[in-house]
Formats: C-alpha cells, sequence, structure tokens
C-alpha cells in the first residue's frame, strides 16, 4: 500500500493506517516520489485570486507553476490511472471578469481530457451586473485514453423519474438508477451562525465530502492509492479512506495540515455508523 511512501518523504505530520500526511511544498515532494505510484490525483489548487493561503502571481508565472506541479501529477499517476482537476474563474484586467482556468490550462499536460464536469454547487454570491456564479469545473483526465476505470454503476442516481418505464416489454431503466450526468448539483459547504454546513472546518476553500466520494468511487477501486497534493482541510483523505482506499495528501500550511489530522482522528473515532451516515461530523 503507501507503507514505502516514507522511503521518499519521511516521517509525515500525521499517520494512520493508509494514510500519510505531509506538511510540505507538493513540488518538491512529489519530484521526491518514484513514477507510477498513485492509481488517482484528486485536488483543487490555489486559483491565483487572493485567498489567505495563496500570493497573488503574475498570469504566465501561475501558469507556468501549475505546469510543474502537473508535471509531476503525470508522473506518478499510474498507465491506467486518473486526474481529476478542479478548477474555478479568475479575472483579467480588461479582458475578462471571470475566465475559465480550465480555458488556460485544459491543454498544458500531457494526459487525455475524457470530459468536463460542472459542479453546480447552490448557493453563493448573488450578482447584481451579471448572473450570479453557481459552478466550478472538474476536468476529468486519463492516463491512457483506452484503459481507465470507470465505474458507473457504483454512482448511479437513483432518483429515476419514470423507473418502469419499458422497451420492447423489458424494463429500460437501469435497477441501480441512471448516469449522474455531467452536470454534479452538491451544495458546496457554507458557512455562518444560521446556515453553517455541518462538516465544516475553518478551512476557507472546503470541499464538500460527498462530491469526492463521487469522483472517488467512479475512478478508483478498493485498496488504490489517491494522492491530493493540495489537501487543505482533509477531505479527500476522508472520503478516500471512507471508501477502503489508501491516501497520500500534501499541504504548505502547518495549520491546514492539524485542522486535516484532527478531522481524519475524529474520522476514524467515530462510531461506523456515524462515519457511514455523517462521516465525522458533530
Ligand atoms: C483550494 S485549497 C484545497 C482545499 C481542499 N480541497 C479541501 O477540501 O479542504 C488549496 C490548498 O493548497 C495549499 N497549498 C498552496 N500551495 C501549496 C503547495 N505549494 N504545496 C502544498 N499545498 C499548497 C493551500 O494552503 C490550500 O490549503
Amino acid at each position: 500500500m503507501i507503507g514505502n511512501i516514507t522511503n521518499y518523504l519521511g516521517k509525515p505530520f500525521y499517520e494512520a493506517p493508509n494514510c500519510a500526511i505531509y506538511n510540505v511544498d507538493c513540488l518538491d515532494a512529489m519530484r521526491r516520489i518514484p513514477e507510477s505510484f498513485v492509481d488517482l490525483i484528486v485536488t483543487s489548487p490555489p486559483y491565483n485570486i487572493g485567498k489567505e493561503y495563496e500570493q497573488i502571481l503574475p498570469l504566465d508565472d501561475y501558469l507556468s507553476w501549475c505546469e510543474k506541479w502537473i508535471a509531476e501529477v503525470y508522473r506518478l499517476t499510474k498507465c491506467g490511472g486518473a486526474f481529476w482537476l478542479n478548477l474555478g474563474y479568475i479575472s483579467i484586467p480588461n479582458r475578462s471578469k471571470a475566465i475559465p482556468l480550465s480555458y488556460l490550462l485544459w491543454n498544458r499536460m500531457p494526459f487525455f481530457l475524457v470530459q468536463e464536469i460542472v459542479w453546480n454547487y447552490g448557493a453563493g454570491v448573488a450578482g447584481k451586473r451579471f448572473f450570479s456564479p453557481r459552478n466550478e469545473k472538474f476536468l476529468w483526465y486519463v492516463k491512457d485514453s483506452l484503459s481507465y476505470t470507470f465505474n458507473l454503476d457504483e454512482v448511479r442516481d437513483p432518483n429515476v423519474k419514470y423507473p418502469n418505464q419499458k422497451k420492447n416489454g423489458k424494463i429500460k431503466v437501469n435497477s441501480l438508477g441512471k448516469n449522474p450526468s455531467d452536470v454534479w448539483q452538491i451544495p458546496k459547504v457554507t458557512s455562518g451562525t444560521n446556515r453553517s454546513s455541518r462538516e465544516r472546518t475553518p478551512h476557507p476553500a472546503q470541499f464538500p465530502r460527498a462530491l469526492i466520494e463521487r469522483i472517488i468511487k467512479a475512478s478508483s477501486n478498493i485498496g488504490e492509492i489517491i494522492l491530493d497534493p493540495f489537501i487543505g482541510s482533509g477531505t479527500t483523505a476522508i472520503a478516500a479512506l471512507q471508501l477502503d482506499r489508501s491516501v497520500v495528501g500534501m499541504e504548505v500550511n502547518t495549520g491546514y495540515c492539524q485542522i486535516t489530522a484532527d478531522r481524519i482522528e475524529r474520522f476514524l473515532t467515530a462510531p461506523q455508523q456515524m462515519r457511514l451516515l455523517e462521516g465525522e461530523f458533530e
């Protein structure tokens, strides 16, 4: 499993069975790991928009930094493996208020792009002179366009409108549900006194766990190794452990590493029923 990761990266900031979290710069750390080490990478990098965990770079510098860490992601991905990259929007003075980062990055890597998934996250800021933004993208890449994991039955949507519809006398709809499509409606993690999500941590850009669970189920198998080089509050780790995968997380900020470590501890010590239903939530 991930036992030998310590040969390359040393002692982790936090470890648990099938889990190692490193307080590192991910570019430096990934360069120390041998090729073809992981089955699936799921991540959301800084978007260069001035969040508390990033320093804004000139656009060209930001894009070339992305090229460098994505090149390492490519090298580390096994032959049948996949890379799921979450990207939002940036503004470019005098050119665009909100250009999708995916337009600028999608072809700066040797992966094969299978699909763009639209994550429609529900609540958000209200626009006055533009439509209220309600989506981010996931770019789903694979290393080998002819051979990759896609466990559709694991992620089918049981909410079917006409479950008894027939064709030539046979029920047409798959009994496990329908294909969930390339638009995913999954609420974002919210803050606020009365509307805070139960899974919320102090991290300012936390993924909802349901989103990452769908990706991990669809694109990997039990026992495989998942890497998140920008793990933030540890959502990818919680989702991977819940689904019996192994996980390596990297995070440059020590405070966020601690949030991740505490969250995994809480998750691992929660009764099984809680973990399944609500995970680590209070
Ligand atoms: C968009 S957030 C990820 C949030 C995460 N998906 C979650 O659910 O909490 C990006 C994270 O990358 C971290 N980061 C920024 N530069 C980094 C680097 N060079 N190496 C590792 N982590 C980095 C930031 O501190 C931040 O926590």
